[in-house]
């Protein structure tokens, strides 16, 4: 049983995006709710970067509308979707390898008293936070080039936590890692769903959709292809969705019931 809230706290409605002559996004509807998984899927180019960069404040959408716990909102720049409670993991973790677990932690909130660096404090908070989250780490001070591979993910994840966001994307948080690394990384999401976070999680990896997530919506060529529950369905649907395999009639009507459901639990 899936508890979610029955306004999203994050909605999409029809939006479009376009670089130059290349119409990335078209008419592209998304709805999160607090304390669900929806994996974001679709081939190579499909627009899932770009939909997460239109969330995420990177490119301002074209047309369409942004609605944030059911208020129309206008997310014009990274700052904004901050503002708002969005925070994105981006493939490139873009952690600093010298740095340790703390310092990466705080990169770019440190928390400071008197103007110096409270160091005791952020070590704590780090602390705090790795264990709510079940986060195990040899040392909190330890370089996070020490690291290994799914333990560096985590701590990305950890990271983008610091400000207490409503919403966490996640850009194939998967990709590189083993089976074991990746099992930490997918236990982390469900972690975040447990408390009340809602999540996107853009996959290539059926696995990976199928253990984590309560919803997988496909886009195909800029456009919705299906939004799809995953306790329903199996994994050659959505792929049949990926590739344009369905007949788009099916596709649609499961799409529906898909939205239906949502909308029952009002
Ligand atoms: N900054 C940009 N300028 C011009 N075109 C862009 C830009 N970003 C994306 N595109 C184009 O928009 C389309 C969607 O790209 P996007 O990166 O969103 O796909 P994707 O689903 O993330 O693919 P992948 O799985 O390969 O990461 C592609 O045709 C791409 O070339
Ligand atoms: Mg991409």
């Amino acid at each position: 049983m899936i508890h979610v809230s029955a306004t999203p706290v994050l909605a999409l409605r029809g939006v479009s995006k376009r670089f130059g002559a290349v119409q990335a996004l078209t008419d592209v509807d998304l709805e999160i709710h607090a304390g669900e998984v929806v994996a974001l899927v679709g081939d190579n180019g499909a627009g899932k970067s770009t939909l997460v960069k239109t969330i995420s404040g990177v490119h301002p959408i074209d047309e369409g509308a942004i609605e944030w716990e059911g208020r129309e909102v206008r997310i014009g720049r990274p700052h904004d979707a901050q503002h708002l409670g969005v925070a994105t993991v981006y493939q490139d973790l873009a952690l600093c390898d010298n740095l340790d677990v703390v310092a990466n932690l705080f990169l770019g909130s440190e928390l400071k008293s008197a103007s110096v660096l409270d160091e005791i404090k952020m070590e704590k908070r780090a602390r705090v936070l790795l264990d709510t989250l079940s986060i195990r780490i040899p040392s909190v001070r330890i370089p996070v080039a020490a690291l290994s591979g799914g333990q560096r993910q985590v701590v990305a994840i950890a990271r983008a936590l610091v400000g207490d966001p409503k919403v966490v994307i996640l850009d194939e948080p998967t990709a590189a890692l083993g089976v074991e690394q990746t099992a930490q990384v997918l236990d982390l999401v469900e972690r975040l769903r447990e408390r009340g976070h809602g999540v996107i999680l853009i996959s290539h990896n059926m696995a990976d959709v199928q253990a984590v997530a309560d919803r997988v919506a496909v886009l195909r060529l800029g456009r919705n292809n299906g939004v799809f529950r995953v306790a329903d369905t199996s994994p050659e649907e959505v792929i049949a969705a990926i590739t344009g395999a369905t007949d788009n009639a099916v596709t649609r009507r499961r799409a529906r019931t898909a939205t239906a459901t949502k909308e029952g639990a009002k």
